[in-house]
């Protein structure tokens, strides 16, 4: 039994040994490949391996093709966006992600985002403070509800919006529901996107949307670029001088928005909310464990293509 590791950005190496015992201990054997360059290495790694744990990596039909041993992958991680799901179900592979095994890691740097804007990307000016102002979280899934739990430490007014998600557990958690995307923004100084990438959401964060912040309003982006409308964010930021946005998830746009905005706009150069050796562990451990429980016990708990 072969197990792949195919990770354009790796694990930190203490992770790598804990995915690698498990392995051992199934009697599987451990192939990396770590930070490629080319799509062909993917192509040529994955050519012998009966599971695969991958992060941000595309697997789409042409992977899946020549993967002819594949049975299960698994994405360390939330969002699965990056795979092909219906290729995956057409090659009779089983697709999962480790849900909320990283959500922590995202979560902390939302925070951290957060008070990088509202001390002006710390260029030594006056800025204003995180207490008192009302944060405004869109989808209350695992990372959204880290956000809420942090958010209270910072004094903020927590409010929560998410069409599949039940009031109590916002009001548990101390959130006060709001029953639209459009309420949301309207009310918070500052919001935080936790929306996974769907047909759905792909641009669904526009002008009409971002427009309703009050003065001065905050938007924060660790979830994915794509849920951005980018043009018509330049173009509100243009008229709306006093909106900032700060990103995880470099835009398409990154060198516009850098050009118009320099004072008002950040976006780290590669993703990493979940670029820490705590959530790297938690995810990639639990990647393996999947992996072996799949194969043992034929458990399917964490398949996204059902
Ligand atoms: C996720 O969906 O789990 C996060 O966006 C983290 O992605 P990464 O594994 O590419 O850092």
């Amino acid at each position: 039994m072969k197990l792949l590791v195919a990770t354009e950005k790796p694990f930190a190496k203490v992770a790598v040994d804990g995915i690698r015992e498990v392995a051992e201990k199934a009697g599987y054997e451990l192939a990396l490949l770590e930070k490629y360059t080319d799509k062909k290495q993917l192509l040529d790694a994955i050519a012998d391996a009966d599971a695969v744990i991958i992060r941000s990596d595309i697997i789409d039909a042409e992977v899946l093709d020549a993967a002819k041993k594949l049975r299960i992958v698994v994405r360390a991680g939330a969002g699965y966006d990056n795979i092909d799901l219906a290729a995956a179900t057409a090659h009779n592979v089983v697709a999962m992600n480790t849900p909320g095994q990283n959500s922590n890691a995202v979560a902390e740097l939302a925070l951290g985002l957060m008070v990088m804007a509202v001390r002006n990307m710390y260029n030594g000016t006056s800025g204003t403070e995180l207490k008192g102002k009302k944060l405004g979280i869109h989808a209350f899934g695992n990372v959204g509800r880290n956000v809420a739990r942090i958010a209270q430490g910072f004094g903020m007014d927590i409010y929560a919006y998410d069409a599949y998600c039940p009031d109590e557990a916002m009001i548990a958690a101390g959130v006060k529901p709001v029953h639209s995307a459009e309420e949301l923004y309207a009310t918070c100084d500052v919001v935080s996107l936790h929306i996974p990438a769907t047909d759905e959401t792909k641009n669904s964060i526009n002008a009409a949307l971002v427009g309703r912040m009050p003065k001065g309003g905050l938007l924060v982006n660790t979830a994915r670029k794509e849920v951005i409308n980018e043009d018509e964010i330049i173009d509100l930021m243009q008229s709306r001088t006093d909106l900032k946005y700060v990103a995880d998830v470099m835009p398409a746009a990154d060198a516009k928005f850098r050009t118009l905005f320099a004072d008002r706009y950040f976006a780290t150069p590669k993703k990493m909310g979940a670029q820490t050796a705590e959530a790297n562990i938690n995810a990639g451990i639990a990647a393996a464990k999947q992996i072996v429980d799949f194969f043992t016990t034929g458990n399917t708990r964490f398949q996204v293509n059902k």
